[in-house]
């Protein structure tokens, strides 16, 4: 069996060694190297559109991101070809981790706290009453669904919003368009763990954001491309958005000139909320090429047309 391996420069020693422990029958190919067009599976991120174009007899490819937004749409990628993302694979529990932190630092205030610190200011604030204080969550995917797990504990409202309606026991959920605004406007803190799609792509502007209630915080961790830079950073400026904590951007790097650098109520890390695992993920897609080579059926293949 030959694997044909792309990771766009990142680590791939360390793919290699993981993927010979995991099949140790399969020719790993480093591409660029031998044909594409030869290859029984393909396991690539960000791969450029002249190696897509090639694979076209590779029986899956897996995309080393839970992301699917950098393949899905390219023209390149043969449209019989079956697309399969990585779910969860170690990634849960990273995001779970950063976003219960922003959801705190928010909630406790730890953002005022430094301020009055470098003020020398001894002041303890009113502590917000928890009941009011709404956590919203837009996705209910392999991520969303485990910071909701993760948040539970704190007894914060929560809430969340997918495409169709879930059943989550604890979360008061809202499914599709018509359920967004009833969602946002419940939501103190909003968690964005939404794919980027033709749907989602800017689907935070300044109409959306101004359904939140007066003062919310925002935790982007999924594409910075579903916020619109300028609405945002307006609406923080007038203090209806009472702070934002940003893992990933429209350009990345963040551009040097770019006001999210630094905005007084802007928290920002360089897209590292949830990175990918390498031994977790291979042994996530060693046990599908496993199952896809006896026959059975494998979970988390990409609706194309859907975009994720
Ligand atoms: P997932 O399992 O595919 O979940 C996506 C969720 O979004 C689903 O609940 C889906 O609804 C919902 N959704 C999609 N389109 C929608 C729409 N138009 N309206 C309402 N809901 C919609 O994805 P995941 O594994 O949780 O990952 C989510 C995203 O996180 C990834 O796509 C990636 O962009 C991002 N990510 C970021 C990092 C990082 O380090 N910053 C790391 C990993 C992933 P249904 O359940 O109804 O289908
Ligand atoms: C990272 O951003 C991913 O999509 O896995």
């Amino acid at each position: 069996m030959r694997l044909l391996l792309y990771t766009a420069g990142s680590d791939a020693d360390a793919w290699i060694d993981a993927l010979r422990h995991a099949l140790p029958a399969a020719r790993i190919e480093p591409w660029p190297g031998p044909a594409a067009s030869a290859a029984d599976y393909a396991l690539v991120w960000k791969a450029p559109p002249e190696l897509l174009r090639d694979l076209r007899r590779v029986k899956a490819v897996f995309n080393l991101g839970a992301g699917v937004d950098a393949i899905v749409g390219d023209p390149a990628l043969p449209p019989e070809v079956c697309l399969v993302r990585l779910e969860d694979a170690g990634m849960a529990e990273q995001m779970a981790e950063y976003v219960c932190h922003a959801v705190l630092r928010r909630y406790r205030e730890f953002d005022a706290y430094a301020q009055q610190q470098r003020a020398g200011l001894w002041q303890p604030r009113r502590r917000t009453s928890k009941r009011a204080f709404g956590v919203g969550i837009l996705g209910l995917g392999a991520l969303g669904t485990a910071v909701a797990t993760a948040l539970t504990p704190f007894g914060f409202p929560l809430r969340g919003w997918s495409r169709a309606r879930k059943q989550i026991a604890g979360i008061a959920t809202f499914a599709g368009a018509s359920e967004l605004d009833a969602f946002l406007s419940g939501a103190c803190v909003l968690v964005c763990l939404l794919p980027l799609t033709r749907d989602t792509q800017g689907l935070l502007d300044r109409a959306t954001l101004s359904q939140l209630p007066r003062d919310a915080y925002v935790v982007n961790v999924s594409r910075g491309a579903l916020v619109v830079d300028q609405d945002l950073l307006a609406l923080l400026d007038s203090g209806h958005i009472g702070g934002a904590m940003l893992d990933v951007f429209r350009d990345e790097p963040l551009p040097p000139e770019h006001r999210f650098w630094h905005h007084p109520r802007v928290a920002l890390t360089p897209h590292i909320s949830a990175v990918t695992q390498v031994d977790e993920s291979v042994a996530q897609i060693a046990d599908k090429i496993r199952r896809i080579e006896a026959g059975l059926p494998i979970t988390g293949i990409v609706a194309r047309e859907r975009g994720y």
